[in-house]
């Protein structure tokens, strides 16, 4: 191990590094989207994923257009300060008073004829049909949506992150432009750069070094742009996740984790500048066994996992690009090898499979629990409990059902 250790560090980064950025760079996109904010005093919980999606189904299925989130009158009775005032409805013909909690809320969207708020007509809001999901969603952002503070008083916590679930509610506009683009851009730069041609065209015009920096250049404006974007696209919800791809994300992203750990650990003959590994007498050994692009595949399942898991736009279409990059990262890596890697390479390719797992149900190769050890399982789980118990500070949004 420690003869390899600066050749791990230098190439195995090197052959993930696209897809590894945009893991990081989606990670702090979404931190950036999602601000976490603590008060000792009024510590209403981070305007999670949760509310951000409710707000914005208010907004998309119609709310809108007979309520109003900042108190202006409308057809119907304003959301801002429903939460926790008292109503005065009819309810079953008679009057009564309630305070609008919760389940008040969420009886008044399924059953809006339970309980008529005096002074408008019963029959007038239409029934939606909503998930449980989006019902969930939904009573908790108006819950969220704090009563105005009092003339002249500052805002409060709640207040403030009411302000800003309304504003996410009217957002029509904002701009999914500079995210899209700068994903683009930064999925086909790799793509671009480093296909042979290209490539060596570029190096020959402008010598190693230069090419080098402006790839970097390029590279580090598309992830500025990536995160620039996360903050200025509207929050849109393409669908709502059902509750089993939480389950299943919990479940596989040990395994995720434990791929990217050992990938980046274990010297391979497919990462970069490693190809001289091929000469040895049993080239996949380890990790290799079950996966040739180890760390790849575990952040391909990342992103698989969390594209499932969620339901937002500008979520979706980041976690797709590294999904693109460390997939398409693989086979261009296979392609490349299998141009210049000659028979020693096409011995490791035959003993070893891109899908993990593949080429030892196989019979192509044999798993050897003694080669992969404690340590690298045991960092993975360590790595999970961290990222379970800080994801929701980290991110706005807990990752437990
Ligand atoms: C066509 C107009 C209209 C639309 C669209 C509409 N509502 Fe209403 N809503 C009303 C009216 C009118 C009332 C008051 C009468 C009543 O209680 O039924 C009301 C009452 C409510 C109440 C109780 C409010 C209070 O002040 O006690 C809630 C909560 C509510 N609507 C939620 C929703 C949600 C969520 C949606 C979108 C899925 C929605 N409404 C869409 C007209 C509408």
């Amino acid at each position: 191990m420690p003869r390899y250790a600066r050749l791990m560090c230098s190439t195995a980064l090197a052959a993930a590094r696209p897809a590894l950025l945009l893991l990081v760079a989606a990670s702090l996109g979404l931190a950036a989207a999602h601000p976490a904010q603590a008060s000792p005093v009024d510590d209403p919980p981070p305007l999670s994923g949760q509310l951000m999606q409710g707000a914005s189904l208010l907004r998309q299925r119609g709310c809108l257009s007979c309520h109003s989130v900042d108190g202006s009158p409308r057809a119907a009775p304003s959301f801002r300060g429903l939460f926790g005032s008292q109503r005065t409805v009819i309810t079953d013909g008679r009057e009564r008073t309630v305070v609008a909690d919760e389940e008040y809320i969420r009886r008044s969207i399924v059953r809006p004829k339970a309980d008529v708020v005096v002074g408008f007509l019963s029959g007038q809001m239409p029934t939606p049909r909503l998930a449980e999901g989006e019902l969930t969603a939904m009573s908790a952002a108006l819950c969220a949506l704090a009563a105005p503070p009092a003339s002249g008083a500052p805002p409060t916590k709640s207040q403030q992150r009411g302000a800003e679930l309304a504003a996410i509610a009217e957002k029509v506009d904002g701009s999914l432009t500079l995210l899209l683009g700068s994903l683009l851009g930064f999925v086909g730069l790799h793509f671009a750069l480093s296909a042979r041609r290209p490539r060596a065209l570029l190096v020959g015009k402008l010598g190693e070094p230069v090419f080098l920096a402006l790839y970097s250049l390029l590279a580090f404006m598309a992830l500025g742009g990536i995160l620039l974007g996360f903050r200025s696209a509207p929050y849109v919800v393409w669908w709502t996740p059902p509750i089993w791809a939480r389950h299943l994300s919990l479940a596989v992203m040990p395994l995720a984790l434990y791929l990217m750990v050992a990938g980046f650990s274990t010297p391979n003959p497919a990462a970069a500048g490693q190809a001289s590994l091929l000469a040895q007498a049993e080239p996949a050994r380890g990790i290799l066994r079950i996966s040739r692009h180890p760390a790849l595949c575990g952040i391909a399942l990342w992103a698989a996992l969390h594209m499932l898991a969620n339901g937002d736009r500008s979520g979706l279409l980041s976690f797709f690009a590294a999904f693109v990059l460390s997939v398409g990262g693989m086979l261009h890596i296979d392609s490349r090898r299998a141009a210049s890697g000659g028979e020693a390479w096409q011995r490791f390719f035959d003993t070893t499979s891109r899908l993990p797992f593949l080429a030892i149900l196989t019979g192509r190769n044999t798993l050897k629990l003694s080669e992969l050890g404690l340590v690298r399982p045991l960092i993975a789980l360590v790595l999970y409990g961290a990222l379970l118990v800080s994801h929701h500070v980290l991110y706005g949004v807990s990752p437990l059902p």
